[in-house]
C-alpha cells in the first residue's frame, strides 16, 4: 500500500490534476454529480447540449447554496456579500449560484477541462462577476491573504488526501478577511472507522483513503480512480484553530455507504 504521508503536497496535487482532468474531459458533469442523468450522452440531443439538462444541473447548485445560507441565517449571520471563493468549483455549479449573492466570486479548480467549461458556461449565461483560476498546493501563490468574506467548498475535500486537505483548510484561514466566514463540507468518518467486534483491528481510521471507481449506471468506468478520504473533526478543528478562526456551527449531513459528512461553519476572529 502506498504511504500517503510519504508523498509531498505537490505530488498529491499532481495526482489530483491527472485524475480530475481525465474525468473533466471524459465526463465533466457526471464527475461532479455522479447520477447517470449527468452523463454527456444523457445531457445532449444530437450532439448538442440540452438547455434543459444544463439548467437542471446548475439549479442543483442553487439548492446547495440555499442550504448554505440557511445555516448562516440559523446562526444569525449577515455575511458581507463582497468577495467569495468557491474552492474546487468544477464546472461552476456553485460559483454561478454564489455570483447571484456576491459582488465577485473566484472559482478555483485543479482540472483545466472543468475550468474551461465553467468559463464557457459563464459566458453563455451572461455571468460576468466570476473569475476561474487553476488550483495548486499553495493557494496563496495566486490569491491574496485576507481577501475573502466567504469561502465555500462542497464535494471537494473528500477527494483530497488528509495531509493536503488539512493544508488547504489552513490556507483558507489565511485567505479569509477578519470577520469573514468559511463553510466547508467534508466526510468526517468513513466506513473503515466503525466498531466491528468481529474484526481484530477495528476501529481503523481511513487515512489511506478508499479507491472509488467513478461509476454509476451506464458510465464508462475505465480511467483513473477517484479516491475518497475522511478527515476527523479533531483534525479539522486543529487546522481551524491554528489560523485565528473559531468553529461557529457543525452541521451533520447524512452520509451514504457508511460515510458521514459534516458542514463546518467557521469565523475568522477580528
Ligand atoms: C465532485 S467535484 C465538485 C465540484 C463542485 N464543488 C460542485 O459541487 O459542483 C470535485 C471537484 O474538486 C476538484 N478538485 C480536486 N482536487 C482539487 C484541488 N487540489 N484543488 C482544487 N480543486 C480540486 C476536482 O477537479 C473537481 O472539479
Amino acid at each position: 500500500m502506498v504511504d500517503m504521508n510519504s508523498k509531498n503536497l505537490k505530488d498529491h496535487v499532481d495526482d489530483l490534476e491527472e485524475t480530475f482532468s481525465f474525468w473533466g474531459k471524459r465526463e465533466p458533469y457526471f464527475c461532479v454529480l455522479t447520477a447517470s442523468k449527468f452523463l454527456l450522452h444523457n445531457m445532449t440531443d444530437q450532439g448538442k447540449m440540452s438547455d434543459q439538462a444544463l439548467d437542471h444541473f446548475y439549479s442543483l447548485g442553487e439548492s446547495d447554496i440555499r442550504f448554505a445560507f440557511e445555516i448562516l441565517e440559523h446562526n444569525g449571520i449577515n455575511i458581507n456579500p463582497t468577495m467569495a471563493l468557491d474552492f474546487g468549483c468544477g464546472v461552476g455549479r456553485l460559483t454561478f449560484a454564489l455570483a447571484k449573492i456576491f459582488c465577485f466570486v473566484i472559482g478555483c479548480d485543479i482540472s483545466e477541462p472543468h475550468l474551461e467549461i465553467a468559463r464557457d458556461n459563464a459566458c453563455q449565461f451572461g455571468i460576468n462577476n466570476v473569475h476561474f483560476i487553476k488550483s495548486s498546493a499553495n493557494l496563496l501563490d495566486r490569491l491574496s491573504p485576507e481577501s475573502f468574506d466567504f469561502i465555500y467548498s462542497r464535494l471537494v475535500l473528500q477527494h483530497i488526501p488528509p495531509i493536503l486537505s488539512k493544508a488547504y483548510i489552513r490556507q483558507f484561514t489565511s485567505l479569509l478577511k477578519a470577520g469573514g466566514y468559511m463553510l466547508i463540507q467534508l466526510p468526517t468518518t468513513s466506513p473503515a472507522y466503525a466498531f466491528n467486534p468481529e474484526a481484530s483491528d477495528s476501529p481503523a481510521s481511513n487515512r489511506m483513503g478508499n479507491d472509488r471507481v467513478i461509476a454509476e449506471g451506464d458510465a464508462d468506468t475505465s480511467g483513473p480512480k477517484v479516491q475518497m478520504f475522511s478527515l476527523e473533526i479533531r483534525e479539522v478543528l486543529e487546522a481551524i484553530n491554528e489560523g485565528r478562526c473559531q468553529l461557529i456551527d457543525l452541521v451533520f449531513e447524512t452520509g451514504r455507504d457508511g460515510w458521514t459528512s459534516h458542514v463546518f461553519l467557521v469565523r475568522k476572529d477580528g
